[in-house]
């Protein structure tokens, strides 16, 4: 297994450490002058103590390990210190449901920086990799990140696999729903949403694929007790969505923009559905606020039955649609094996992964049914040939294969296999995540 606290050369010292969040712990304050450097890498105000005692009980609540890189030696006199990290990157232990309510632990990749006057230095290469080989060696088969540039992670065997687009819906008197609300929605405080929340994101962890589920973070965010600042934010407001039997199954936390702001927009923090009903009938009362003209959401589905739940569908103007989850396959027989295929099929997969984790070729055969079938092809001619990138994005359904061979990146070497590939890893609804980390 890779050591990642080997030295990575003679310049740096790489750390790796649990997030902890009593004061009183001889690392304490590693971790906070750690989440500083972070706040610093992304352009973020420095924290207050406040901030970062709140951000430590999280960390520690999703049992964070963190990396830090630390410059050996000295460093010029009143530039920062040796004690403050170059290079941060964290890990957490997440569910990723993979289609058919299956759930696959997964290694999710946060807090990548690298301070601008160390970077191009292979420091990054050098955290990612030591840390993906070592989640493969504790017996993970996935990891997962967010982005914040296109071009960063595809050399390092991670494929876009979900999508997400912002959008403003015009709430005016365009805005009308078909049919009937199919439960009840009221107002409440958003502090119940610090109990709630998590009780309906458990449900919705179960029913979609491509979710993740949430740090501790997220019920903070959504109850308004933290905002981006740190500081609890007043100006967020709830609504809870009750079924016929009058039990609790989704809510939205919303925002205010000001009166300022024309058009009078409400902001949604957080909406989180666990059923068809809950999310029409929330969208519903978004539209039936007054005085508001817009609701806004960034981080609303690609494929929205909004839009086909409404008599205009152009009162929703969207934006381009942004790649959202990377996914990275750590061990392929071990993420086929875990997926279910709603198809019978075989087909016959080489892979190549630069990395040397995933690479290799199998046989895939599904009856249609709970299992497959994973066993290494022992010299048989592949079906198709793909990196580990692409099987990552066809991974949830999310991308086609046969998209993926035409733009030259998969090679269909026997006809039909790219959109066999494409039934094969279809999930039984749109693979959606609305968890950002
Ligand atoms: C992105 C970032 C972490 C890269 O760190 P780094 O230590 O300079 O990267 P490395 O030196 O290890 O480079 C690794 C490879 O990635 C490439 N790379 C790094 N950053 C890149 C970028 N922004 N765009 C395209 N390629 C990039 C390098 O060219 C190198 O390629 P190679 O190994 O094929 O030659 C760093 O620039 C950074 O902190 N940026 C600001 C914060 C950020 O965007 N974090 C990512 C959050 S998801």
């Amino acid at each position: 297994m890779a050591d990642p606290n080997e030295k990575m050369s003679g310049k740096y010292t790489v750390q790796r450490f649990p997030a902890v969040a009593d004061p009183d712990d001889a690392g304490y304050s590693r971790c906070t002058t750690w989440v500083q450097a972070v706040s610093h890498g992304f352009h973020q105000q420095r924290r207050d103590d406040e901030y970062l005692a709140k951000t430590l009980v999280a960390y520690q609540k999703d049992k964070r390990e963190l990396t830090g890189v630390y410059v050996n030696g000295t460093v010029p006199v009143h530039s920062l210190g040796t004690d403050v990290p170059v290079a941060t990157y964290a890990t957490m232990r997440k569910d990723l449901n993979i289609g058919f309510g299956r759930q696959l632990e997964s290694n999710l990749v946060t807090a990548v920086t690298v301070r601008g006057t160390h970077r191009r230095n292979g420091i990054l290469r050098g955290m990612i990799t030591a840390d993906l080989e070592a989640a493969k060696d504790d017996g993970l088969a996935m990891a997962a990140l967010t982005a914040s540039e296109a071009s960063i992670y595809g050399r390092f065997g991670f494929g876009v696999a979900t999508f997400e687009r912002s959008i403003k819906v015009d709430t005016g008197p365009r805005f009308r729903l078909r049919g009937q609300p199919l439960g009840t929605v009221e107002v409440a405080d958003p502090a119940v949403l610090l109990d709630v929340a998590p009780q309906v994101f458990e449900r919705v962890q179960r029913l979609s694929p491509g979710s993740i589920d949430r740090q501790e973070y997220y019920r903070l965010l959504a109850s308004g007790s933290i905002g981006h600042d740190g500081k609890p934010d007043t100006s967020v407001r709830c609504a809870l969505h009750y079924d016929l039997s009058g039990s609790l199954d989704g809510y939205v936390s919303y925002r205010f923009k000001g009166w300022d702001h024309k058009p009078y927009t409400m902001e949604i923090v957080d909406l989180v559905a666990a059923s068809n009903a809950a999310y029409l009938d929330l969208w519903r009362f978004l539209g039936s606020i007054d005085l508001i003209d817009e609701v806004t959401w960034a981080e609303a589905p690609v494929d929205d039955p909004l839009a086909w739940a409404l008599d205009d569908p152009r009162c929703i103007e969207a934006s381009e649609i942004r790649d959202m989850l990377w996914l990275r396959i750590l061990d392929t027989p071990a993420a086929l094996r875990a997926r279910c295929f709603p198809v019978a099929g075989r087909l016959v997969l080489e892979v190549s992964d630069s990395l040397d984790l995933a690479g290799g070729t199998w046989v895939l055969e599904s009856d249609g049914g709970a299992a497959a079938v994973v066993n290494e092809a022992s010299g048989e001619a592949p079906d198709l040939i793909l990196d580990v990138t692409d099987l990552a994005s066809i991974y949830l359904g999310a991308v086609s294969p046969v998209t993926l061979a035409a733009a030259g990146r998969v090679s269909e070497k026997a006809a039909g296999a790219a959109f066999l590939a494409q039934q094969l890893f279809a999930v039984e609804r749109s693979a959606h995540c609305l968890t950002h980390f």
